[in-house]
């Protein structure tokens, strides 16, 4: 029997490409650059299964196809508001994520974006290397204090609790939840944490707010002017979601009239591309997509995908099987 031919739409860690080509027919996109609509369309007619990452744009357009072969994408990563879940299901295609194993990678680099700019560290470092550092005095580079203060978490999943985890235990954080359903009481006790009706209610009584929900329509610009405004004039703005979940356009603003205390991102709208208002914004921190980026969890990332596309082959139920 011909081994099912897959095709990796971004280059992975080796060990997993390895494993890869040896159970299946791999094909590699060896450039290593994301691929087109047209690329996609073609990709489909040829390959039994696509594992594509959050560079790839599928919209309808790439789905555009009649009869695919294609019969899973296996994204690597767990956020799939790249993918046009209603296009690949019209087409009879399942799709599956790889959840669990990068939350705390996540979690590292959102508690990593909250200390670099509540405590200055991406302005002390650029005034450090431009050679203009006139020593210690008690007025230099004032920052804000981590430990203690009150941080929000919105999208109360796996990472945001990994993210409480680190605020809760390392740091003394008083914990405020926003979350679409009710989260367990003993969950919300394990932390400390309270939660709220709405991001309304809770905006107001953050020093820091930190993003871990979906992206998506669903969540298009749920952080806008508006919530913008909600927040307290020193507080900050952590974003390690998805890009699309912040209006750059209105937090470029605000950071600039000094609305609020700071942000710290690392996903962005239009992903490679910045909005260049953000680059003027000296209380800004960004980071490019970092979040999953260790050696351990882009690996296991990779072998979970591989656990997906084998299980389906293997006529067995995927276990992160999202649509
Ligand atoms: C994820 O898994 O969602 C990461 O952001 C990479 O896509």
């Amino acid at each position: 029997m011909p081994r099912p031919r897959i095709l990796t739409t971004r280059r992975w860690p080796e060990a997993v490409e390895r494993q890869l080509a040896d159970r299946f027919d791999l094909v590699l996109n060896e450039g290593d650059r994301p691929m087109s609509a047209e690329d996609f369309r073609a990709a489909f007619r040829e390959f039994d299964a696509i594992c594509p990452t959050v560079t790839d744009k599928l919209g309808p357009e790439a789905f555009a196809v009649d009869n695919p072969r294609t019969k899973i994408l296996g994204n690597f990563g767990v956020g799939f508001s790249h993918i046009d879940v209603d296009s690949a299901k019209r087409h009879g295609m399942i799709v599956t994520n790889t959840p669990d194993v990068l939350s705390e990678c996540t979690a590292d680099i959102a508690m990593t974006l909250m200390l670099m700019v509540a405590r200055r560290a991406g302005e002390g470092e650029r005034e450090l290397r431009g050679g203009e550092w006139s020593g210690w005095r008690p007025t230099h580079m004032i920052g804000t204090k981590v430990s203690g203060a009150a941080l929000g978490i919105i999208g109360f999943g796996r990472i945001g609790q990994a993210m409480a985890h680190r605020a809760h235990f390392g740091f003394g954080m008083k914990i405020l939840v926003q979350n679409r359903s009710a989260v367990a009481p003993a969950v919300l006790a394990h932390y400390g944490a309270t939660q709220v009706a709405s991001v309304e209610d809770l905006l107001p009584q953050c020093d820091f707010v930190s993003l871990h929900c979906p992206g998506g329509a669903a969540n298009r610009h749920l952080i806008n002017a508006g919530r913008l405004g909600l927040m307290r004039p020193d507080a900050f703005l952590i974003n390690t979601a998805r890009g699309e979940v912040v209006d750059e356009a209105a937090l470029a603003a605000a950071l600039a009239a000094r609305r609020i205390g700071g942000a710290g991102l690392d996903v962005f709208e239009r992903e490679p591309a910045i909005t260049p208002a953000l680059l003027d914004c000296p209380s800004l921190v960004m980071l490019p997509h970092l979040g999953s980026a260790t050696r351990t969890t882009r690996e296991a990332m990779g072998f979970r995908v591989m656990d997906n596309v084998v299980a389906f082959f293997d006529g067995q139920p995927p276990a992160d099987r999202v649509a």
